[in-house]
This record gives C-alpha cells, sequence and structure tokens, in this order.
C-alpha cells in the first residue's frame, strides 16, 4: 500500500548536510506540532521541546559534547569527539527534547515525539536526524543551565533539522526484514 504518510515513513532518513538558511516559522511549528502530537503513557505529555536557532549556542553545544567525549574510553567516540565534524552537522536549528524526571514512560514518550517530528520533517521536505552523542553535552550540570529547561525536566535527545542539499549523502537505508514472527 501507498499513501502520503507511508511515503513519508519509508523515504525518511538521516539527514547529514545541510543548507545554511534558516527553515521558516511555519515549518517549525509544523513539526513541533506534530511532537506535540504523538502518543503518552497516560497521556501524560511527560515533553518539553527547546528550539535553538543561535549558531554560536548550537556551535558550543557541540563543542563541549566533544569535549567531554575525547575523556570517553570507547575509541570510537574518543575519534569523533576529535574530528572536526559538528554533532548537529552545522544544521541551523536544533531542537532539544526532555522529558519530566518523575514520569516513567519519559523516555519512550519522548521517543515518540522526536519521531513523529522526523516523518514530520520528511513529509515536507526537510531532513533531520536524531542526535543521541549530545549526551554527551547533558553531563555537564552547569552548561545544561543553559538550556532553560523548566524545573523536573531532563534532556535525553537533539534532534538537527534544516533544508537538504542536493549533494545529500543519504544514510545506508539497508532494513533487516528478518524481525518478525507470527502467531495466527
Ligand atoms: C537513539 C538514536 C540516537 C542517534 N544518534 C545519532 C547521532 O548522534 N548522530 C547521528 O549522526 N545519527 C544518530 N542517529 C541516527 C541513526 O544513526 C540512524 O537513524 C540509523 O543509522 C538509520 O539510518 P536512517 O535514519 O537514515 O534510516 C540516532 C538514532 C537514534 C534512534
Amino acid at each position: 500500500m501507498e499513501n502520503e504518510v507511508l511515503k513519508a515513513i519509508r523515504n525518511r532518513r538521516s539527514t547529514r548536510k545541510y543548507k545554511d538558511e534558516q527553515i521558516g516559522e511555519e515549518e517549525l511549528q509544523t513539526i513541533l506540532d506534530a511532537g506535540i502530537q504523538a502518543p503518552s503513557a497516560n497521556n501524560l505529555q511527560p515533553w518539553h521541546f527547546t528550539v535553538i536557532q543561535d549558531k554560536e549556542m548550537i556551535n558550543f553545544i557541540s563543542d563541549k559534547s566533544k569535549e567531554v567525549m575525547i575523556q570517553n574510553d570507547n575509541e570510537r567516540i574518543v575519534n569523533i569527539g576529535k574530528s572536526s565534524t559538528n554533532i548537529f552537522y552545522n544544521a541551523p536549528t536544533v531542537i532539544m527534547v526532555s522529558g519530566e524526571e518523575e514520569v516513567s514512560s519519559s523516555l519512550v514518550d519522548c521517543s515518540a515525539a522526536i519521531e513523529n517530528m522526523l516523518i514530520a520533517c520528511e513529509s515536507i521536505g526537510l531532513g533531520a536526524v536524531w542526535i543521541g552523542l549530545v549526551r554527551f553535552f547533558f553531563t555537564l550540570n552547569d552548561e545544561v543551565k543553559k538550556l532553560e529547561l523548566p524545573n523536573g525536566y531532563k534532556p535525553f535527545y537533539a534532534v538537527a533539522i534544516g533544508y537538504k542539499t542536493n549533494d545529500n549523502i543519504l544514510g545506508i537505508s539497508k532494513r533487516n526484514r528478518d524481525v518478525i514472527n507470527y502467531i495466527r
């Protein structure tokens, strides 16, 4: 079967190269609304979204994350820390997704919101990527204060968003199909 929703789900790939141009305000609000429409356990909606469009702040978070990464035990993480790559791939918009600490389903609910936003981005022609490496920044309690999160919220992930470039090298889309069993 094929429809617009399925097309967006199938075509979505992590974008790791962006135009400098900022995304439109209507696009941003559309993406945020898609996040807010996600399902959540008991409809608690335990998420909070921090939109960062200040290039200096985005670069600062990337640099700080990498400073922490180079102290890691894992060689792969150290190498990313040492590389010149910006962990947000120079995307002009980064949305930090935080969850209520007291809600046990927070991380799962926030992840549902992130996936909704990624699919929304694809559906309106924007590129995006889920960023887990920002967790290294989140270990820096004093720096995290700069995100101005409401009390009781903990940052989990970031989503980098922007216009795709024409020469985007899209990630491997290979999918393992051997992941299903049926009882019927
Ligand atoms: C929890 C999570 C964390 C991720 N963190 C990163 C990241 O820090 N940097 C990155 O480039 N991609 C990150 N990704 C994207 C995955 O690498 C990507 O989804 C996967 O390779 C499949 O490729 P696709 O998204 O193009 O289908 C993350 C994805 C998830 C679900």
